[in-house]
C-alpha cells in the first residue's frame, strides 16, 4: 500500500444527507456557519448540497463554494446532464470543486424505481461521469444501493466508471442493510475483481438503520476504503449516517489496529457537535458515543476509584482530545463585551461587530436575572440573535393567566410582516392557550409534531429551552426559543418554527435523495 493511501479522507455530508433528517433544514447562513466549522476542524471534502433540488440549495452550495477555501467542495447530482450542469455551476468557483454523481445499481431500484435495464443504467452511469469529467478531473460516482446489488454487475459498473474518469468511487449502503463482515468482503471483492480499482479512491457511505453505520465504515477501511462519508452527530436520512466523531476517534484511538490518519483536529469535535445541535435543534442522546453528555461521565464507584488512581483504567480517550474542557467557564453581570467576544470565539463563534452587539445586549438582560451565565446560555443567545434568517413573524409581548380555577388564557402581541397584531387564546393549559393565540394571529393551523421543554443549564433560575416541530406541505421545521420564563420560551419556539416553515415553503424542493 503506498503512503498516499495511509490517509483516510473525511467527506462530510452533514449539509446534504444530514439535512435530510426530518426537521433538520438549515438556512443558508446556518449552512455557511457549519461549513466554516468543518473547514476549521480539517474536513477534506464538504458535500455542500444537491443544487438541482431547489434554488435555495443551489445558492447555498454556491455561497459555500465561494467562501470556503480550505476544503474540497462537492455538489451532488443525479446521473443526468441537467443535474450535473447545475452542480458544476454551483461549485465552479470553489478552490477545489468536486462533482458527485449517482445512479442506483440494485435490481430492486432498477426494476421499481428507474424502470431500466442493467445495460441502460450502466451506459447512463458512464455518460454522467464522462460529462462531469468535461468540467473537472475531481469526479465521484456512487452506485446507489450498492450493498443490495448483484456483485458482478456492481464490479462491472465500478470498473466502467473509473475507465470513464471517476477519481473516487463511493459504495453506499443506502438502506443500512449491510453487516460489517459482509460489507468488508464487498470492498475486498471490488479490490480483487475490478482491474483499474487503484486508479480511484474507494469511499463508503453507510446508513445506520441497523445501528451498524460506523462498524461498517471501519470494516470497509480495514479492507481498503480510503474515504468515509459521514455526518456530525450521525444525523441523516432515517436513522442517519456514520457519525464523523465515531469514525475519526475510532481511527485515532485504535491506531495500533488501523495505522491510518485523518486530517481532523479532534479537539473541535465537541464544539462542532454543539453548534449543529444548536442550529438544527436535534438533540444528541446522552449515551451517544463521543459527543453525548454521558460519554465521559463515570458513575460507578469502582470506575471512579480506578480513574482517581490512573486515568487509563477506564478512559480510552481523554475528554480534552475531543475538546471538552475540565473547567466550566462562568460569566456574570460584570463580564464585559470583550470577555463575551473572547468566550464566543473560543466556542467557535466568530461574530461580526453588529452581531456581537446584539448578543451582548441580550447577555446583559439575562445576566440581570440570572447570576451565572454558562456556555449553554451563550449558545442559546447566539441562536436567538443570529441564527434566525428572515422573520415574517416576531414575538412582542405575552401575558398568561393560568391555574386550576380559571380558563387558561394567553394574550399575545406579535409583528406579522411588520404590522402589530394582538389576540387572546384559550386552552386546556397555558401552553395550549399560547399556541392558540399564535394560530389566531398568524391564521395558521399546522400540525404540531413535537413540543418539549428542557432547562439549558442546572438551577431553578435556568433558562428554559423550548422546541416546537410543525409540519406543512410534507415538510417539517423545528423552532427553538430560550428564556428564563418557559412560557415565553415556548411562544418564541412556536414562532421560530413558523418562520422556518415560511422560509422552507419559499424554497420549493424539486427532488430529494436518500
Ligand atoms: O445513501 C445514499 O446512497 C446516498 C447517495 C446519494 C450517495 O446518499
Ligand atoms: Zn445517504
Amino acid at each position: 500500500m503506498d503512503s498516499a493511501k495511509e490517509r483516510v479522507f473525511i467527506f462530510d455530508t452533514t449539509l446534504r444527507d444530514g439535512e435530510q433528517s426530518p426537521g433538520a433544514s438549515m438556512n443558508p447562513d446556518e449552512k455557511l456557519r457549519i461549513a466554516r466549522q468543518l473547514e476549521k476542524m480539517g474536513v477534506d471534502i464538504i458535500e455542500a448540497g444537491f443544487p438541482v433540488a431547489s434554488d435555495g440549495d443551489f445558492a447555498s452550495v454556491r455561497q459555500i463554494a465561494m467562501e470556503i477555501r480550505g476544503c474540497q467542495i462537492a455538489a451532488l447530482a443525479r446521473a443526468d446532464k441537467t443535474d450535473i450542469d447545475r452542480a458544476w455551476e454551483a461549485v465552479t468557483e470553489a478552490a477545489a470543486p468536486r462533482i458527485h454523481t449517482f445512479i442506483s445499481s440494485s435490481d430492486i431500484h432498477l426494476k421499481y424505481q428507474l424502470r431500466k435495464s442493467r445495460a441502460e443504467v450502466l451506459k447512463e452511469a458512464c455518460a454522467a461521469v464522462a460529462h462531469a469529467c468535461g468540467y473537472t478531473r475531481n469526479v465521484e460516482f456512487s452506485p446507489m444501493d450498492a450493498t443490495r446489488s448483484d456483485r458482478d454487475y456492481l464490479c462491472e459498473m465500478v470498473e466502467a466508471v473509473i475507465a470513464a474518469g471517476a477519481t473516487t468511487v463511493n459504495i453506499p449502503d443506502t438502506v443500512g442493510y449491510a453487516i460489517p463482515e459482509e460489507f468488508g468482503e464487498l470492498i475486498a471483492t471490488l479490490y480483487a475483481k475490478v482491474k483499474n480499482i487503484r486508479q480511484a479512491v474507494i469511499s463508503v457511505h453507510c446508513h445506520n438503520d441497523l445501528g451498524l453505520a460506523t462498524a461498517n465504515a471501519l470494516t470497509a477501511i480495514k479492507h481498503g476504503a480510503r474515504q468515509v462519508e459521514c455526518t456530525i452527530n450521525g444525523i441523516g436520512e432515517r436513522a442517519g449516517n456514520s457519525a464523523m466523531e465515531e469514525v475519526v476517534m475510532a481511527l485515532k484511538t485504535r491506531k495500533d489496529l488501523f495505522g491510518l490518519e485523518t486530517g481532523i483536529k479532534t479537539e473541535y469535535i465537541h464544539q462542532t457537535s454543539r453548534l449543529l445541535t444548536q442550529i438544527t435543534g436535534i438533540p444528541v442522546q446522552p449515551n451517544k458515543a463521543i459527543v453525548g453528555a454521558n460519554a465521559f461521565a463515570h458513575e460507578s464507584g469502582i470506575h471512579q476509584d480506578g480513574l482517581i488512581k490512573e486515568k487509563t483504567t477506564y478512559e480510552i480517550m481523554t475528554p480534552q482530545s475531543v475538546g471538552i474542557s475540565e473547567t466550566h467557564f462562568v460569566l456574570g453581570k460584570h463580564s464585559g463585551r470583550h470577555a463575551i467576544a473572547e468566550r464566543l470565539r473560543e466556542m467557535g463563534y466568530n461574530l461580526s461587530e453588529e452581531e456581537l452587539n446584539r448578543v451582548f445586549f441580550h447577555f446583559k438582560e439575562l445576566a440581570d436575572v440570572k447570576k451565572e451565565v454558562f456556555d449553554e446560555d451563550l449558545e442559546a443567545i447566539v441562536y436567538e440573535e443570529i441564527s434566525r434568517g428572515e422573520e415574517k413573524y416576531r414575538f412582542l409581548y405575552l401575558n398568561v393567566v393560568s391555574g386550576n380555577a380559571t380558563v387558561p388564557t394567553a394574550t399575545m402581541q406579535m409583528e406579522v410582516d411588520g404590522e402589530m397584531v394582538q389576540e387572546a387564546g384559550f386552552g386546556v393549559g397555558p401552553v395550549d392557550a399560547i399556541f392558540a393565540a399564535i394560530r389566531k394571529i398568524t391564521k395558521t393551523n399546522h400540525p404540531l409534531l413535537k413540543y418539549a421543554v428542557n432547562a439549558v443549564t442546572g438551577g431553578t433560575d435556568a433558562q428554559g429551552e423550548a422546541t416546537v416541530q410543525l409540519k406543512f406541505n410534507g415538510r417539517s421545521a423545528v423552532g427553538r426559543g430560550a428564556h428564563p420564563d418557559v412560557l415565553v420560551a415556548s411562544a418564541k419556539a412556536y414562532i421560530n418554527a413558523l418562520n422556518r416553515l415560511e422560509w422552507l415553503s419559499k424554497d420549493a424542493r424539486m427532488v430529494t435523495t436518500t
